[in-house]
């Protein structure tokens, strides 16, 4: 479907025309007609398929329409997003989707300057891109009101509606006016949060392109069973053969990785991984919660680049990054929460592209895996170690040196300290959402504030 027949506005197509889009997607064809007419909308649809446009471009339409400007400390558009990386994304995409729309679009997340993020919202805003708990500390600190938003969208809604988030989102929606149009958006939503989700929205209309947490049909799944001790080795060997660089002599054709995406459980996890992986010669680098925020951005524009081709994540980088050209996602352990692993290998095989994920898969973890086939409705294909293993596993790890291998108790008590901040699993009949009618606590927003 062109763009010309979704009804969008001149300003808006030719924006479009400068981004190349050639045709709309189905999410984008089915969502924009119904968020023109300015119906609330709950959007389904598999990662990298232009869900940022399918919110944002009507939505720019609607602002430009409704002819109203925003006041001093206020926006008229609110988009919410788990991670500061990701709202910075939207904003970009947004700038991008309105440069002909005078529009004016800002964000605010942690580890920058309030007193910055002061100044940026002191006139006034159209779009505001934010991560919830900078967003709550700037209302607390009366430097933004939220009295005039028309339009809020939750991006990655279920992880907004689950336990990390749901308590500043409660806040939040407290401060908007009954009279505004809301749309959520994500690739997943478990049950439960889809029951939440419906008490936030007023006689929505549903897209789903596609049962939720399908993944994307151009990413080659694969599972490798391999014990925890060993995953390092193997990680290895599998760059050193995906990077190797073409043989014409030797009749070897050269690897297939472009840019790598390896993500772990936890942040220690993470730098374990790349600090072993430079013990081999293999440069790589990490984006966790550990790191500054200068860190985390310097990180995710060196892989962006291409500068550096292997980065290695905790679930901070798993929802919503839009990388161009990332050929594999490993998963050296697997997520716990299902839905996560859907995100995650969502990384790769965006915009009509392909790619391939890998799953390292413990004794350990084998509970996971079936939980990930069941949700995703597919088994993934295995992918046996690769002949010799044992001998060249053990020559990897003679040559880095002293291997830092934490116990299996070691790496149960690294995550229980980072537990809080990872996505939740969805408990079902719990309660689990008793908590969050209680006015939230100081606890509750760092919680959030800390993604
Ligand atoms: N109509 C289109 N034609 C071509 N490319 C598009 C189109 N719409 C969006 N894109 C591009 O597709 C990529 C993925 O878009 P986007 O990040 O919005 O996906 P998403 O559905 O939000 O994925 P995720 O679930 O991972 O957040 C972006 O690089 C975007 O520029
Ligand atoms: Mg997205």
């Amino acid at each position: 479907m062109s763009f010309q027949s979704l009804g969008l506005s001149q300003p808006v197509l030719q924006a479009l025309a400068l981004k190349e889009y050639s045709e709309a997607t189905p999410i984008q064809t089915q969502a924009i007609p119904t968020l023109l007419k300015g119906r609330d909308l709950l959007g389904i649809a598999q990662t990298g398929t232009g869900k940022t446009a399918a919110f944002m471009l009507p939505s720019i339409d609607r602002l430009r329409q409704s002819d109203r400007r925003a006041g001093p400390r206020a926006c008229r558009m609110l988009v919410l997003a788990p991670t500061r990386e990701l709202a910075s994304q939207i904003a970009e995409s947004a700038r991008s989707y309105a440069r002909f729309s005078q529009l004016k679009v800002v964000t605010v997340f942690g580890g920058t300057s309030v007193g910055k993020n002061r100044q940026d919202l002191a006139r006034g805003v159209d779009v505001l891109v934010a991560t919830p708990g900078r967003l709550i500390d700037l209302i607390e600190q009366r430097y933004l009101t939220l009295n005039d938003v028309e339009i809020l969208v939750l991006d990655e809604a279920d992880q907004m509606l689950d336990l990390g988030f749901i308590h500043a989102l409660k806040q939040i929606v407290r401060l908007l006016p009954a009279r505004r149009q809301t749309l959520f958006f994500s690739a997943t939503m478990p049950k439960a949060i889809k029951e939440l989700a419906d008490k936030f929205l007023t006689d929505p209309a549903e897209v789903r392109v596609a049962p939720a947490a399908t993944t994307v049909e151009r990413v080659d799944q694969y599972v490798t069973f391999v014990q925890q001790s060993e995953k390092q080795a193997l990680l290895t060997m599998m760059l050193r053969v995906g990077f190797a660089k073409p043989d014409p002599a030797k009749g070897n054709p050269g690897g297939s990785m472009e840019r790598v995406l390896i993500f772990t459980r936890t942040k220690h996890g993470a730098d374990r991984v790349v600090k072993l992986l430079g013990g081999s010669g293999i440069p790589a680098g990490a984006i966790h919660g550990n790191k500054s925020q200068p860190q985390r951005e310097r990180a995710l524009a060196e892989f962006k680049s291409g500068r550096v081709k292997i980065l290695v994540a905790t679930d901070i980088a798993a929802r919503g990054i839009d990388v161009t050209g990332v050929s594999h996602v490993v998963n050296f352990e697997l997520p716990n929460v299902s839905e996560q692993y859907v995100h995650r290998i969502g990384r790769t095989a965006r915009a009509g592209a392909a790619g391939v994920a890998i799953a390292f898969c413990a004794d350990d973890e084998r509970a996971y895996l079936k939980g990930i086939e069941r949700l995703t409705r597919q088994q993934l294909n295995v992918s046996p170690l690769p002949a010799g293993f044992t001998a060249e596993a053990a020559r990897i790890k003679a040559t880095r040196g002293p291997s830092p291998e934490p116990s299996h108790q070691e790496r149960r008590d690294e995550e229980r300290r980072e537990q809080r901040f990872r996505p939740q699993r969805a408990h079902r009949g719990r309660g689990r959402y008793a908590s969050a009618v209680k006015p939230m606590g100081a606890g509750g927003r760092r919680h959030a504030a800390g993604r």
